[in-house]
């Protein structure tokens, strides 16, 4: 069965940036506080744009890096927990705009583990043969489920959209999308949720905090092993833009001395499943990761869930 690999990679964030005085000038926070327990400095905050449209953006500049053309797509994948419209689906108005005729398409809610889960459907879709060109997104516009009454809340947040576009691999040619570790804890989804109408998020953000740094990393640990890569070989490790304080946490139990560390919360908050392809086409547009080299993703959040694996970087 062949495998899948990224080819190209791309992104969008809104223009507008919105830095933490501009939030204490609106609830009771300052801009200590969220740098020191957070990390976030600047955060972009759509107007116009919705979800598809930030979605649209990304996936054109990766199909457009990709050499391949919209005729040659046959899937797309959107992982979004904000989109507001839900029929079409994103991932059909997306292929519509940019002119994909007749995909597999389909919209993944796993919050922020949501880029994760939906590569690694693109991936098992190429490899059962029902795929051979997928785009994959992560996509949202979390400022519409943000309640900016709630200091606790709001401070956090950004919207942004990530994109990759995968094709199958050669015959004899390595995968470069490694096994997905994929699951979840929904005994515990209580403690972020967003629910309710109008949606907001509401989270317990200490169990949250608590739950990424102790649960987490074993799992990310894993992914490794099944791609057969040692934690010494990844090049970069590209986890879901929480929080830094959470990103320092998992790190100092990975073992993983050579790896970049994707921090991009610091200038774009976090943008759930927009996260990690956000960081990734970061990374490797400023050429910080070599072409080829084994990069560790890892998605978690609402749910709770998570999702990572070692994808080689295009
Ligand atoms: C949300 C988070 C940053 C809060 O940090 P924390 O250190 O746990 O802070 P606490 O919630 O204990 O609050 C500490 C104090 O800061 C206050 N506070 C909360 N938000 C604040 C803000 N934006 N500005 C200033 N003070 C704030 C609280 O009211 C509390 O005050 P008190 O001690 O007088 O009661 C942290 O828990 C976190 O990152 N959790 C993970 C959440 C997450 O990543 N969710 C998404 C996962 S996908």
């Amino acid at each position: 069965m062949a495998g899948s690999r990224i080819v190209s990679l791309g992104h969008y964030q809104p223009s507008r940036l919105v830095t933490n005085d501009d939030l204490a000038a609106i609830v009771d926070t300052n801009d200590e506080w969220i740098r020191d327990r957070v990390g976030i400095v600047t955060r972009r905050v759509a107007e116009t744009e919705s979800v598809a449209d930030m979605a649209t953006a990304a996936a054109g500049k990766a199909l457009a890096a990709s050499g391949l053309t919209a005729a040659d797509i046959d899937m797309v994948v959107v992982a979004t927990c904000s989109a507001i419209d839900r029929c079409p689906n994103t991932a059909a108005r997306v292929a519509h705009r940019l002119g994909i005729a007749a995909p597999a398409a389909m919209d993944v809610n796993t919050a922020c583990s949501g880029f994760s889960y939906a590569l690694a459907t693109a991936d098992h879709a190429i490899r059962a043969g029902a795929s051979r060109n997928a785009i994959v997104i992560g996509s949202e516009k979390l400022s519409d489920v943000t309640d900016w009454t709630d200091r606790s809340t709001c401070v956090l947040f950004g919207d942004a959209a990530g994109a990759a576009v995968l094709t199958a691999t050669a015959d004899g040619e390595e995968p470069g999308i490694g096994p997905v570790v994929w699951g979840s804890a929904p005994e515990r989804g209580d403690v972020l949720k967003i629910e309710g109408w109008r949606p907001y998020i509401q989270q317990e953000g200490q169990a949250v905090f608590r739950w990424a740094t102790t649960a987490l990393a074993p799992l990310a640990l894993q992914a490794c092993e099944r791609a057969g890569v040692a934690p010494t070989d990844i090049a970069a490790f590209v986890p879901h833009q929480a929080n830094t304080r959470i990103i320092d946490g998992i790190v100092k139990r990975l073992n993983i001395p050579n790896a970049v560390i994707a921090k991009d919360i610091v200038e774009s908050g976090n943008t759930s499943a927009a996260s990690v392809p956000l960081a990734l086409s970061k990374l490797v547009e400023r050429r910080e990761v070599p072409s080829g080299a084994p990069v560790l993703l890892f998605g978690f959040g609402g749910g709770l869930t998570y999702a990572g694996q070692v994808v080689r970087c295009p």
